[in-house]
C-alpha cells in the first residue's frame, strides 16, 4: 500500500509552513525552503519553475572564475524540474488559477512537502498536485522527488516533462551580465537510467548527474526513460511519479569514477525504494537533532525560528562536508555575495559546531589551513610576515574580494574591504584557540592549529607601527567590522583582537614548548621562529593603542571617532531597526557617529573579561544609542550583550530580530540566500547569551538570566570530548555530564565547570540543580537607551 505523502512528515511543531501563492515572496521562500547535506544544497524552487523562479543547486566548495569579475560558486543544473500540463496549458502557480496552494518545509526530516489544488481554464476541472522531495542525509549523493496527481472532476491526458534543468545561470553583476559555468560534456542512456554529465570551464571537474524515473499508475509500475510522455488518469486516481538522482562530482571522487559511482549509486537507490530512502533520510535527521536541538519551554514562537536557523546550520556543513571546504555568507541557499566566506564563519557560525558538532568544527578551520600558504604569499605581498588571510575567500582560500561594483544607476563603488579589513586575520585566530579551549583537542593544535597562530601573530607583529613619542603601537588604515567608517586608525576591535592573537600565540606557544617539546621544535625549525619573536609580541600586547575616554572605561571606535558628528537615532522601521537617517547623505555617513554594525560591542562580547561590568554597561549604553543595525551581523551582538547586563526585554527584542532576519526577510535579500551569521547569531543569543554560556580559564561557565517568557531551556554542549545534558529554568540550572562511549580519555571522573559565579565539581553521569541563590547585578538604566 503506498502511503499518503502528507504521512512521511512529522509533527507540525517542526514545519515552516506557507499558504497561498505570492509572486514577490517567491525568491525568498525558495532560499528559505532549502535542502541540502552539507555536500550539496538545492533551492526550494516549486517544480514547475513559475515566472521569475530562481533555481539554484550548489556543491559544497564547487566555484569557478570564467567569465565573472571574481570567482563564484557555481549554479549548477537543477534535478527538481517536472513540468505537467493538460491540453497545452501547464500546472504552474503562476499561469493558472490556483484554488489553493501550500507548503510545508519540514524541518526535522529535511524534506518539502507541497500541495497545490489547480482548476483548468476552458473545462473548469479541478487537479490535485501533491509532492515531497529530499536531498538524502544518509547518502549525500542521493536526490528523491515524488510528484502525485489526481485529477478530481474528470479523466485526464497529462504531458509531463521531466529532466534536468541545465538552463541554469549564474546571476552575475551589472557588468558581467548572467553566465554559465559549465557546458554538456555527456549524455547516455543506460538501460533505463539517463547520464547527464556537465564540466566546469575553469578546473573542468565534472558534475555527473545519474536519473531515473518511474511512475505508478492503475496498480503498475513502469520505469520511463524519455524526458516527455503522456498518461491517461481516471477521475479521483492518482498517478505517482518518482525521480532518483545520484550526483558526483569529480571534485570528491577521481574524474574517471563520476560516471560509474553515479550509476552504481542510482542504480541501489532505485532497489532500495522511495520508503527506504526515506526512511534512511530521516533516520540520520532525527540523530542529528538529537544532538543540536534545543528546546524553550514557553515560546512557541522562538522555538520555531530558532529550530530554522538550525535547520540551515545543519544543511550547511554536515558529516558530508569535506575538509577543506567553509562556509559561505548564505551557505548553499543562494548567489548573495558569490557564495563567499567571510569571518562570519569563525564568529558567527563556528560556536555552534564547536558546542554541538566539534569534528565539524574542526573541518572549518581545516579549511583556513588549508589557505595558510595562500595567506603567506598575502602577507608578504602587502609587504607584511607571517599569514593575513583575506577578507573574501572560495574553494581554495585564496582571496577573491571584489575590488569594484557598479551600481544599477551606472555608479561605479571602489571596494576597499579587501585591502583593509584585517581584522578578519585575528578573528580567525580566535576561532582556533575557541574550538581548542572547547574541545582540548591537542592533535589538531600540533598539527594545524599552532602553525596558523605563529603565523596570524607574527603577521601583527609586522602590521603594527610603533610611536616612540607615544610609545605606543597603531594599526592604522583599516576597516573594522563597522564598513561605515572607512580608512581609520587604531580601530578598537582590530587592535584588541590582534593583541589577543598575540597572546594567544604566546602563551598557547609555551604551553605546548612544554608538553610537546620534540613536535614544537620540529614546527619552530620548520617556520624559523626564533623565541625573541615572543618579546616583541608581549610588548605589543602591552603597548597597542586601544582609544577610550580618559577613564580608560569608554572605548572609541578608532581614533577620532567621538569627534565625529552626533545626529539622534532615527525612528524605527516595521521590523524595529532604525531606518537610514533620512538628514545624511550616504557618502557621508562615514562623517558621523552612526555605526553600520556592532564593532566596540563585538569585541567586549567576544573577549568577555576586558572591561568591568559597569564600564560595559557605559560602552553598551553609548554605542547603542549610534548603532543602525545595517549588517545582519548586529542585532544578535546587541541580543547577547543586553542579556549579559541582564536588560532581559531589550535582549529578547534583539533576539527575535534576529531570529527573523530570513524568516520576515527583515534586510530585503533573503532572495539571494539566507543570513549565515544570523543563523549562528541566533544560536548564540540563546545558548551564550540568555543561558549564559561561555569560557574562562578553560573552565565552562553558566551566568543566563532568561526572558520572562521562557520558562526553561533544554540543549547539549560538548565540551572536552564529553556532553552536556543543560537545563536552564528560572530558578536554577540542571547540568549531567556524559562521557562519550568512543572516546578513550584519562581516568577523571569529575569536571569542574562554573555556575553563576560558584566553582563546582561534577562526577560524570549524575544530575547536578544548581541553584541561582543570590547575584549582584550590574544596574544599567534603560531609560538612558530608547
Ligand atoms: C558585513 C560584513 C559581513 C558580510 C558578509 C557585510 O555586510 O558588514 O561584516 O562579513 O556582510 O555577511
Amino acid at each position: 500500500m503506498r502511503q499518503p505523502l502528507e504521512s512521511y512528515l512529522s509533527t507540525s511543531e517542526w514545519h515552516i509552513t506557507k499558504s497561498g501563492w505570492d509572486p514577490t515572496q517567491q525568491g525568498v521562500e525558495e532560499s528559505q525552503f532549502t535542502l541540502g547535506n552539507g555536500y550539496l544544497g538545492s533551492r526550494g524552487v516549486l517544480e514547475e519553475l513559475p515566472r521569475d523562479s530562481r533555481a539554484g543547486t550548489f556543491f559544497a566548495g564547487l566555484y569557478d572564475n570564467t567569465g565573472a569579475h571574481v570567482t563564484e560558486l557555481i549554479n549548477a543544473p537543477n534535478p527538481f524540474l517536472l513540468q505537467v500540463a493538460i491540453g497545452g496549458e501547464k500546472l504552474d502557480v503562476s499561469a493558472m488559477e490556483v484554488l489553493d496552494h501550500s507548503r510545508a518545509l519540514d524541518m526535522r526530516h529535511g524534506a518539502i512537502f507541497r500541495n497545490t489544488l489547480y482548476q483548468t481554464t476552458r473545462e473548469r476541472n479541478k487537479i490535485q498536485y501533491k509532492s515531497l522531495r529530499f536531498i538524502s542525509m544518509f547518502n549525500p549523493h542521493v536526490v528523491v522527488m515524488r510528484v502525485e496527481l489526481t485529477p478530481l472532476d474528470s479523466s485526464t491526458v497529462f504531458t509531463v516533462r521531466s529532466g534536468i534543468d541545465t538552463s541554469v545561470t549564474n546571476l552575475g553583476l551589472v557588468t558581467e551580465g548572467a553566465k554559465r559555468h559549465f557546458h554538456i560534456h555527456e549524455y547516455t542512456t543506460v538501460d533505463n537510467t539517463n547520464y547527464l554529465c556537465m564540466q566546469t570551464f575553469e578546473k573542468e571537474i565534472l558534475l555527473g548527474y545519474a536519473s531515473h524515473l518511474t511512475v505508478y499508475h492503475n496498480g503498475r509500475l513502469r520505469h520511463q526513460l524519455r524526458p516527455i510522455f503522456t498518461l491517461k488518469v481516471g477521475a479521483g486516481r492518482t498517478v505517482v511519479i518518482t525521480k532518483y538522482f545520484a550526483l558526483f562530482t569529480s571534485q570528491t571522487v577521481p574524474q574517471s569514477a563520476v560516471r560509474s559511482r553515479a550509476l552504481d549509486t542510482l542504480n541501489r537507490s532505485v532497489l532500495a525504494g522511495f520508503d527506504e530512502l526515506f526512511k534512511r533520510h530521516s533516520r540520520r535527521w532525527e540523530k542529528i537533532w538529537q544532538r543540536s536541538d534545543i528546546q524553550i519551554k514557553g515560546d512557541f514562537r522562538l522555538q520555531r525560528k530558532l529550530r530554522f536557523s538550525i535547520y540551515h546550520l545543519l544543511i550547511a556543513a554536515t558529516e558530508h562536508t569535506k575538509n577543506a571546504i567553509s562556509i559561505g555568507a548564505r551557505c548553499l541557499t543562494g548567489e548573495g555575495y558569490r557564495g563567499h566566506i567571510f569571518w562570519d564563519t569563525e564568529i558567527f557560525m563556528l560556536p555552534f559546531y564547536i558546542y554541538t558538532a566539534p569534528d565539524l568544527a574542526k573541518k572549518l578551520l581545516l579549511y583556513r589551513y588549508g589557505g595558510l600558504a595562500a595567506a603567506r604569499v598575502q602577507a608578504a605581498s602587502g609587504g607584511y610576515s607571517g599569514a593575513m588571510f583575506p577578507w573574501e575567500s572560495a574553494g581554495t582560500g585564496e582571496d577573491v574580494t571584489p575590488t569594484w561594483h557598479k551600481d544599477f544607476d551606472g555608479r561605479v563603488i571602489e571596494i576597499h574591504t579587501g585591502e583593509r579589513q584585517h581584522h578578519i586575520t585575528a578573528d580567525i585566530a580566535y576561532g582556533i584557540s575557541h574550538y581548542y579551549h572547547a574541545t582540548d583537542d591537542k592533535r589538531f593544535m600540533l598539527d594545524h592549529g599552532l602553525e596558523m597562530l605563529l603565523e596570524t601573530a607574527r603577521f601583527w607583529a609586522s602590521r603594527v607601527e610603533y610611536d616612540s613619542n607615544q610609545r605606543k603601537y597603531s594599526i592604522n588604515n583599516v576597516i573594522g567590522p563597522d564598513e561605515f567608517h572607512d580608512n581609520v586608525d587604531d580601530n578598537a576591535y582590530t587592535n584588541a583582537m590582534a593583541r589577543e592573537n598575540l597572546r594567544v600565540a604566546r602563551t598557547l606557544y609555551l604551553t605546548f614548548k612544554r608538553s610537546d617539546p620534540k613536535e614544537v621544535r620540529a614546527l619552530t625549525k620548520r617556520l624559523k621562529f626564533r623565541p625573541k619573536e615572543l618579546k616583541t609580541w608581549q610588548a605589543i600586547e602591552e603597548g597597542i593603542n586601544i582609544p577610550n575616554h580618559k577613564d580608560g572605561s569608554l572605548i572609541e571606535q578608532f581614533d577620532g571617532y567621538f569627534k565625529r558628528r552626533k545626529y539622534p537615532m532615527p525612528d524605527l522601521d516595521g521590523s524595529s531597526l532604525p531606518r537610514f537617517p533620512s538628514n545624511v547623505r550616504l557618502e557621508r555617513i562615514g562623517k558621523t557617529q552612526f555605526v553600520k554594525q556592532a564593532d566596540v560591542l563585538m569585541l567586549l562580547y567576544l573577549l568577555r573579561g576586558m572591561l568591568k561590568n559597569e564600564a560595559v554597561a557605559r560602552n553598551f549604553l553609548h554605542y547603542e544609542k549610534r548603532t543602525l543595525h545595517k549588517s545582519s551581523l548586529s542585532t544578535t551582538v546587541h541580543a547577547c550583550m543586553a542579556s549579559r547586563l541582564g536588560l532581559r526585554d531589550m535582549a529578547y527584542r534583539y533576539l527575535a530580530i534576529t531570529a527573523s532576519i530570513d524568516l520576515n526577510n527583515v534586510y530585503g535579500n533573503t532572495q539571494d540566500g539566507v543570513h549565515a551569521a544570523a543563523l549562528g547569531g541566533t544560536w548564540q543569543a540563546v545558548v551564550m547569551g540568555f543561558c549564559g554560556v561561555f569560557l574562562r580559564d578553560g573552565i565552562l561557565c553558566f551566568d543566563p538570566h532568561l526572558p520572562r517568557q521562557w520558562q526553561a531551556v533544554s540543549f547539549k554542549l560538548y565540551w572536552h570530548g564529553d556532553r552536556f545534558d543543560v537545563t536552564v529554568d528560572k530558578r536554577q540550572v540542571l547540568l549531567r555530564c556524559r562521557r562519550e562511549a568512543d572516546r578513550v580519555r584519562g581516568d577523571k571522573r569529575t569536571v569542574t565547570v562554573q555556575v553563576y559565579g560558584r566553582k563546582q565539581q561534577l562526577e560524570l553521569g549524575r544530575l547536578y540543580r544548581l541553584p541561582s541563590g543570590k547575584r549582584t547585578q550590574t544596574r544599567v538604566d534603560v531609560e538612558d537607551i530608547f
